[in-house]
């Protein structure tokens, strides 16, 4: 037994040294350490020996296992140490690579005028108001004074989604809105961007499109503040030299009402192709609100007056930016969006 126990100490030792992985060293300790391990044998077969050299050879036998026992140990620090090693080399970074940067989005130029039309009206003490897009027949015409057997109901032919549900086609129902809401304070001073749908489309008119709706009840609005406000919006948006121009209009929501100019843009008054040799571009609709209307809003007329106006976002952005066809608006080219 002795020499059995010497032969395989010998092999198990140089086993043990051709262990490369951790893996082949769980695999060494089962095949000699294991239940079925060859060490484990010759420890179980010790029962069989003469009861005089079981206590040498139980000794011999544990030393070489205690010894095995510990190379292992030894070994499995070194051979974890040299796999981390290794996996961290593998993970390691080139920080030489060029990066690769997230693509990024742009503000759609119709957003940033309305960004830049919020910021003048919020400058001149405006608050900013959102109604429905889904609308009652009731506030997009009854409550502005657009009976239903009103012709200018045929300028707005709109989708209804019943007799008395529509889109709305115009922001001029969240005139009616916030006065309800906000009766009787004083003043009501808001400006409505939205978008808004009209039976419309072609190369000049889109079925849906943006307006800012304007607003100003208070107890002495004048004719000469609605110019004045108008004159100052236009001179921000377009330039210090804006001139305004206005001409007797009709809406049934405002009397007097007017269609505002303002100096084109391109030729600076001139004359040129895009005013059609005016100088003169038509931008919004505005005028005093109409007593009926501030009646049902649940105003005394009076006590207090106001005035109204509506711009289209569209045509504001296409001269801003002298974009020259309103579908490119709506196509959402990022070679076209990305010009902004
Ligand atoms: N709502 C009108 C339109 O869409 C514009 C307007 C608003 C006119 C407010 C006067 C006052 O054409």
């Amino acid at each position: 037994m002795r020499e059995q126990l010497g032969l395989l100490k010998e092999k198990a030792e140089k086993e043990l040294s051709q262990c490369k992985r951790l893996d082949d060293l769980n695999a060494f300790r089962v095949k000699y350490m294991g239940k079925k391990g060859e060490l484990t044998k010759i420890l179980r077969g010790m029962g069989k020996l003469p009861a005089a050299e079981r206590p040498v050879m139980g000794q011999l036998a544990n030393k070489i296992r205690d010894s095995l026992e510990n190379k292992i140990a030894d070994l499995t620090e070194k051979l974890k140490k040299k796999e981390m090693e290794q996996s961290l080399l593998a993970e390691s970074i080139d920080i030489t690579l060029p990066g690769i940067g997230p693509e990024l989005g742009r503000q759609h130029p119709l957003s940033l005028v309305i960004e830049e039309i919020e910021e003048i009206f919020l400058g001149m003490g405006f608050m900013i108001e959102e109604g429905p897009e889904i609308e009652l027949d009731y506030y997009n015409f009854e409550a502005l004074n657009i009976p239903k057997d009103h012709p200018a109901r045929e300028m707005q032919d709109s989708f209804y989604l019943s007799p008395e549900v529509l889109l709305r086609t115009h922001t001029s129902p969240v005139q009616a809105r916030t006065m309800e809401k906000m009766r009787p304070h004083l003043p009501v001073k808001i400006i409505v961007p939205g978008k808004v749908y009209r039976r419309d489309d072609d190369a000049t008119h889109s079925p849906m499109f943006h307006q800012v709706e304007g607003l100003l009840i208070d107890q002495v609005v004048r004719f000469s503040d609605l110019k004045g406000v108008l004159l100052n919006f236009a001179q921000q948006m377009f330039g210090a030299d804006q001139k305004i121009r206005l001409r007797p209009s009709f809406f049934p929501f405002t009397e007097p009402s007017a269609e505002v100019d303002i100096s084109c843009v391109m030729c600076k008054g001139t004359g040129c192709r895009t005013c059609g040799q005016t100088g003169w571009l038509e931008v919004l609709g505005a005028g005093m609100v109409h007593p009926r209307v501030l009646e049902m809003g649940g105003y005394n007329p009076e006590e207090v007056s106001g005035f109204a106006f509506g711009m289209g976002v569209e045509r504001i952005a296409m001269l801003k930016y002298g974009i020259d066809d309103l579908r490119l608006l709506f196509e959402n080219d990022v070679r076209f969006l990305r010009q902004f």
